[in-house]
């Protein structure tokens, strides 16, 4: 059985074929209309969201499926002490697939080592968030046609923010990709993922201003301060708005640099920045739905010719 818990649990090729697959999914969505006719998606999220439990709900609908689950840990017998793995055992016997968002790092990976279905990682504390990859790096394949020979700039929160990490990881796997991060100092990009760009010899550098590097990028992806893995409010009154994106700096950027963001935002992004057409955070959220189609389709072993 296959599980989601890091995009490394996917090889290039395979990595290809899903984005190939979603692709196919936005140009022909009749063609799968059915391909989930009675399968089930179980969405267990202890931690608050918006797009990625509705999107992986949508998903499963637009496949034919259904979907059932809860939302916050209050709802769920997490609250009356239930473990990981006994309630992802109890779910396997609901549904065909489940995905788990958990404020703890590595639930998802406990959850798959008990469950008798697959089980997709939809973050897992501030550690990773492979869907949201999956579909930023598709966003990024077709806005931009390619997924090498990029300089990328990643800005704002680097220390907590899990898409970061899964993002950094994945895509120092393809060819020429130069890293820009962008951050305050208390928010560095974690050691753990330096050590490995230096490992593989991936060319990086950090910095503090964007305004500073914004001209040489081909692309930026914004984040929000992670609130809820700060261990004061006054570290994050005093960092939350360090990085505001405005129309006069995108005016700095190259014209066709677009910017991504996982969302939610927060202040980091001026609305005014929302009809500059290289704002491509809401069309990130519209393939977000059909890579999630593609990764259930492909965990459940179903082809659709
Ligand atoms: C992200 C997350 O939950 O990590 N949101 C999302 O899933 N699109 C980013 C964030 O919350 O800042």
């Amino acid at each position: 059985m296959r599980h989601c818990i890091t995009p490394s649990d996917f090889t290039l090729k395979e990595l290809d074929d899903l984005f190939d697959l979603a692709a196919d999914i936005e140009k022909n969505p009749e063609k799968y209309a059915h391909a989930c006719d009675g399968k089930k998606i179980a969405t267990l999220f202890y931690e608050p969201s918006t797009r990625t439990r509705l999107s992986f709900e949508a998903a499963m609908m637009n496949l034919g499926g259904k979907a059932l689950g809860f939302a916050g840990a209050s709802q769920s017998s997490a609250a009356k002490g239930e473990s990981v793995a006994d309630t992802i055992r109890v779910v396997s016997c609901f549904a065909d697939i489940a995905a788990i968002r958990h404020n703890k790092e590595g639930a998802a990976l406990v959850a798959s080592q008990f469950s008798d279905i697959p089980v997709i990682n939809a973050g897992d504390g501030g550690h990773e968030h492979p869907t949201q990859t999956l579909l930023d790096m598709m966003t990024i394949r077709q806005l931009k046609g390619r997924l090498s020979n990029f300089t990328i700039g990643i800005c704002g929160d680097l220390k907590f923010g899990r898409t970061v990490h899964s993002l950094v990881k994945t895509m120092a796997r393809y060819e020429g990709v130069h890293f820009v991060f962008i951050s305050p100092p208390e928010l560095k990009v974690p050691d753990y993922i330096i050590d490995l760009l230096d490992e593989k010899g991936y060319t990086y550098e950090e910095c503090i201003k964007l305004e500073d590097v914004i001209t040489k990028l081909d692309l930026l992806y914004m984040t929000r301060v992670q609130r809820e893995r700060f261990f004061n409010e006054e570290d994050y009154i005093r960092l939350k708005d360090f990085y505001v994106l405005t129309e006069k700096l995108m005016r700095s950027a190259k014209k066709d640099m677009y910017v991504l963001h996982p969302l939610p935002r927060v202040n980091e992004i001026s609305v005014e920045v929302d009809k500059d057409p290289r704002a491509a955070y809401f069309k990130q959220v519209q393939y977000g739905v059909y890579v999630r189609m593609a990764l259930i389709l492909t965990l459940l072993g179903i082809r659709v010719d």
